[in-house]
């Protein structure tokens, strides 16, 4: 497992859960590398998905979280970058298949639908759960192809 920290950045709308997973992350003995927002004012959420993806490029970190209203917004953001696969999850078993399938890197959550201990089981379960590889090798290897 990478012992590089686990990013994580919102918009204002995910503001506060990113602070719950933050302490989450921390409880759970990993290191939260938290790329803002830092209040509830309203930002636009490209721009921390696109933060997130430039921490992935110089290589801070290579897993994720990003937290806007719906988690959609955020992951459709996140998806334009050709490193970042990001999934909307809802309760744990979509996170389970986004990493055993898809091998997810990036978590997205809407903080306006889902309640605390859901996300918080998406998220344990995202950190836990290995990519199976196999089949899906070759069907993820074609989501960055040129
Ligand atoms: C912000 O109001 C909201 O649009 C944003 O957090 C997100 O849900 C967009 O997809």
């Amino acid at each position: 497992m990478s012992k590089k920290p686990i990013a994580i950045a919102s918009d204002h709308a995910g503001f506060e859960l990113k602070a719950v997973l933050k302490e989450c992350l921390e409880s759970m003995g990993y290191d939260a590398l938290d790329l803002g927002t830092d209040s509830t004012e309203s930002v636009d959420y490209p721009d921390f998905a696109d933060a997130l993806a430039v921490a992935f490029q110089q290589g801070l970190a290579d897993r994720g979280v990003l937290v806007c209203g719906s988690g959609l917004g955020i992951s459709i953001a996140a998806n334009r970058h050709r490193n970042l696969r990001a999934t909307p999850c809802h309760d744990a078993n979509w996170a389970r298949l986004a990493r055993q399938h898809n091998d997810a890197n990036v978590l997205a959550l809407g903080a306006r639908l889902i309640d605390v201990d859901a996300a918080k089981a998406c998220l344990q379960t995202f950190l836990e759960t290995p990519f199976e590889g196999g089949r899906h090798e070759r069907r993820v290897s074609k989501l960055s192809a040129q």
